[in-house]
């Protein structure tokens, strides 16, 4: 009898993100990019990483057209994967990924967001770590760079500008916690 196929968390995650953005080009790769780099984070630092494999894969789907509800990517995609039955820590590390709740607030959508477990962890830390070191297009980059492009991109009156004050030393101070602990890995 053949062996029965076990599906991971992240085999699943990988499923949904290539059904969703499998046809964004850059979304795609960028997300595949994120994967990837959570991959060698949890490896190096001993971290699950199945489970930060799979919020990676799942960290941009609230992207996709079909999930667009709030307009905000972070809770449409948290509030696709609650409705999927996929575990509230999961849900609550795309929600809340790389300064999520800084955002949420400029945009008026704060008690949204709370409807999710805020999962303030190295896990979520290596997750906006995976996701701002790894650009647009999949490239490796650094935390300081991808910053800049994005609040460049996203122009002076956006609200991630509005979040900037809060959000960037929020973001800084995860980049160096997680850089401490690969130095001592
Ligand atoms: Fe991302």
């Amino acid at each position: 009898m053949a062996a029965p196929i076990i599906l991971t968390r992240a085999d699943a995650a990988r499923t949904i993100a290539e059904t969703l953005l499998g046809d964004s080009g850059n979304r795609f790769r960028h997300t595949a990019g994120v994967a990837e780099r959570a991959s060698g984070l949890a490896l190096r630092l001993g971290l699950d990483e199945d489970l930060l494999v799979a919020a990676a894969w799942l960290h941009d789907i609230g992207y996709a057209s079909p999930l667009i509800e709030t307009g905000f990517h972070p809770i449409d995609g948290a509030r696709h994967l609650t409705r999927e039955g996929w575990p509230a820590q999961i849900a609550g590390l795309v929600a809340y990924h790389s300064g999520a709740r800084f955002v949420a607030d400029v945009r008026g959508l704060s008690t949204e967001l709370a409807e999710f477990p805020d999962e303030r962890n190295l896990i979520s830390d290596v997750l906006t770590y995976a996701d701002q070191t790894v650009g647009p297009r999949g490239d490796r980059v650094e935390p300081e760079t991808r910053y800049t492009e994005m609040l460049h991109r996203h122009g002076p009156c956006s609200f991630n500008a509005q979040a900037d004050p809060l959000r960037r030393p929020y973001l800084r101070a995860i980049a160096t916690r997680v850089e401490y602990l690969l130095h001592q890995n």
